[in-house]
Order: C-alpha cells, then sequence, then structure tokens
C-alpha cells in the first residue's frame, strides 16, 4: 500500500495550500452552493450512496445541498487532511485510501465522484478504471474543478518523455500548482533543432523561469516551443481516460454557472477598497463587486475603472468618510459569480 500513496502530489505541508483555495472560494461560496443544488437536483435522487475521492479538507461535503439524505463517504490519502476535515465538519464517514485501490467491491456504489482531485493524479486512467469498477451498472461518476488543474501530472507527462519544459505562471509547489494557465514545452519534433540552435546538451540544468533566462534563449525557445492551455489538456485526457470504462455517449462537459446578488459577508466587505465599484444611480448609491475564486483575478477590474466616468468608483468611501450613518444605510449589495468546470459520464 505504501508505495501508492508516494504517487500523490500533496504532502501534509499542503494544508496551507487547502487553507488559501477555501478563503478563496468563500468569496463566491453563495453563488458555488447555488450550482451544487442545482447539480444535485438534476443528477442525484438524493438517497445514494456516494464515494468522494480526493475529499481533502471536506470543502465539496461541508457544502453539498442539505436535501441530499444518502450516504456521502470522503476518501482522501492524506491522513493530515481527512483529520483537518474532521475537526470542521464531525459525524461523517472519513477513510484513508487510495484512487487506485478503492476498498470496495466492484459495483457497490451509487456515485463516484472528485473535486479539484482527479486532475491531481499521475495515472488517471487508472483511477478512472478503479472508479468504473466499484460503481453499479448505470452510476454516475462526476468531477468538477474550480481552479487551473494542478499542473503537476502534466508537467509528469512532459517529462517522462524527457521533453523540457517551461510555463507562463509558477510552476513549483506549492504557490503554483493550481495558478498554471499554460504550460510550454518543446516538441519532439522540434529538440534536435532546439538544442543546435540553443547550444544546450540534452541533460542541461538551466534555470528554468522564462522571464529570468537570457534574451537570446527565450527567442530559440519561442521559435520551437509549443504552449498547452492546461484546462484543455486535462479535459482531454479525463475524456480519454473515461471512455474505455464509462459509456462514452453520455459523457458530458463543460462549465457550470450561478451568480448570487445580496449583502455582502463580513469577509468580502474586508476586501471593499480593492473590489468595489460603485456607480451613483438615480440619487442612490449602490455597488457590486465582483469575485471570482479563479486566481482571485478581478475580472476585468481595471477595464471597467476605464470606462466609468471619473469619481465614481470611489463614491462610496467617500460617502462612509463623510457620513458614516448613510453609508450603513446604503450599504451596498454585491454580486458572486461562480464557474466550475465539470465533467460527468454513466457507467
Ligand atoms: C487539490 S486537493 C483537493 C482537495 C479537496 N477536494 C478540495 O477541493 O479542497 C487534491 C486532493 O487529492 C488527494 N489525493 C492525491 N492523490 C491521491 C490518491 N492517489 N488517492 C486519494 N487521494 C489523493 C490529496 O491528498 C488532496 O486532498
Amino acid at each position: 500500500m505504501s508505495n501508492i500513496f508516494k504517487d500523490s502530489t500533496w504532502d501534509p505541508e499542503d494544508i496551507k495550500l487547502l487553507d488559501g483555495f477555501e478563503e478563496n472560494r468563500t468569496l463566491v461560496l453563495r453563488a458555488t452552493k447555488q450550482i451544487f443544488q442545482d447539480f444535485c437536483d438534476q443528477n442525484l435522487q438524493g438517497n445514494e450512496k456516494v464515494l468522494e475521492i480526493g475529499s481533502g479538507t471536506g470543502f465539496l461535503k461541508r457544502n453539498w445541498p442539505e436535501n441530499f439524505h444518502g450516504e456521502w463517504i470522503q476518501l482522501d490519502s492524506q491522513p493530515a487532511f481527512l483529520k483537518e476535515a474532521k475537526k470542521k465538519l464531525k459525524n461523517e464517514t472519513y477513510i484513508q485510501g487510495s484512487a487506485y485501490e478503492l476498498p470496495f467491491p466492484d459495483e457497490s456504489l451509487d456515485v463516484v465522484c472528485g473535486y479539484g482531485s482527479y486532475d491531481v493524479l499521475m495515472d488517471l486512467e487508472k483511477a478512472t478504471k478503479e472508479a468504473s469498477r466499484v460503481l453499479k451498472k448505470d452510476g454516475l461518476f462526476f468531477h468538477m474543478l474550480d481552479l487551473y488543474p494542478c499542473s503537476s501530472p502534466i508537467a509528469n507527462d512532459l517529462e517522462k518523455k524527457g521533453i523540457p519544459l517551461r510555463t507562463n505562471g509558477k510552476y513549483e509547489k506549492p504557490e503554483g500548482v493550481c495558478q498554471v494557465k499554460s504550460i510550454s514545452f518543446i516538441p519532439e519534433e522540434n529538440l534536435e533543432d532546439f538544442y543546435l540552435e540553443s547550444k544546450m546538451e540534452e541533460n542541461d540544468e538551466t534555470d528554468l523561469d522564462l522571464n529570468r533566462i537570457m534574451e537570446e534563449y527565450r527567442i530559440i525557445w519561442k521559435k520551437y516551443s509549443h504552449e498547452i492551455q492546461t484546462h484543455d489538456y486535462f479535459d482531454r485526457k479525463m475524456k480519454q481516460s473515461l471512455m474505455p470504462y464509462f459509456n462514452p455517449e453520455t459523457i458530458e462537459k463543460g462549465n457550470l454557472t450561478s451568480s448570487f446578488k445580496g449583502k455582502r459577508t463580513e469577509q468580502q466587505k474586508k476586501m471593499d477598497n480593492e473590489l468595489f465599484l460603485f456607480f451613483n444611480e438615480i440619487g442612490k448609491f449602490y455597488g457590486y463587486s465582483n469575485f471570482t475564486q479563479y486566481n482571485m483575478l478581478r475580472l476585468n477590474f481595471p477595464n471597467m475603472l476605464n470606462i466609468l466616468p471619473a469619481g465614481y468608483d470611489c463614491a462610496y468611501r467617500i460617502l462612509k468618510q463623510i457620513s458614516p450613518s448613510l453609508a450603513q444605510t446604503t450599504e451596498p449589495s454585491c454580486l458572486e459569480r461562480s464557474t466550475i468546470k465539470y465533467v460527468k459520464v454513466r457507467k
């Protein structure tokens, strides 16, 4: 059993990373919960036996609709994460185990799912085969992702083929692991020319950060490299890994989106200097904020400022200074937007 866990790209230290995800996720939690509700209503009866793979500190189950009354088992390879999950939500079923060797008999579960977990697995096909084994006929598999896919397995695939690679973001753990939008690499057919022109040897250990390497080398890199978008790569690989073990005609994938408009949470209020835009409309102040769980990107925020007449953006802040009581009664509502990539398929 011990070898299986070595395959995991996660160690107890990564709990900080999960905390970071959680903080970003709660900025759009009300919108995200609506996505879970809609998905649950449309795809589940509410009384199934569900196995969640790579449940980490339990984000999905903690926020899953309360009208689900089935059995939900959370499985993760990392005991430290399960311990944390137990602290956050007691009276749940937690199992330490591996996605590659699920401790369940054949055809014993109604649903197998993951939330930002199948993208971290190095051997995706082995894991989908195993998920299919434990699912009943016609059982449901789904995976959701609210971050960029983990880049390590993608980098691993390329490295296994001896392909040198660079990323346009940080690639190294822990900061960049789920923030890498694209990876650039030298495809096999260009390798010889690339090595020749760059005067590199096959095993040269040059600095891999494109921003720091020499200009001359960067130009050669650009000439020979290809770029892959991590979302596209993972989507394709996931589909390929599901096809042999599930009913290919039932594969569905895309984006789930939802918005929530209402009062700001305390957490959101703390961020108003950075993220709020305010309009003065028919004599009233109202505003909205754009929150997104994608790396806390400020969606179009700088551009929107450009198209707004000067001064509108800080109107609410000024109002707060000159009349805090009035500002309180005109507490603006906020708009949360959540987007989750998903794939679902039946056995
Ligand atoms: C990106 S984290 C996501 C955690 C959680 N689902 C969430 O969204 O917060 C990936 C999780 O997969 C788990 N994991 C990695 N390899 C695994 C394996 N081979 N079997 C089971 N879980 C694994 C990690 O321990 C980690 O908790």
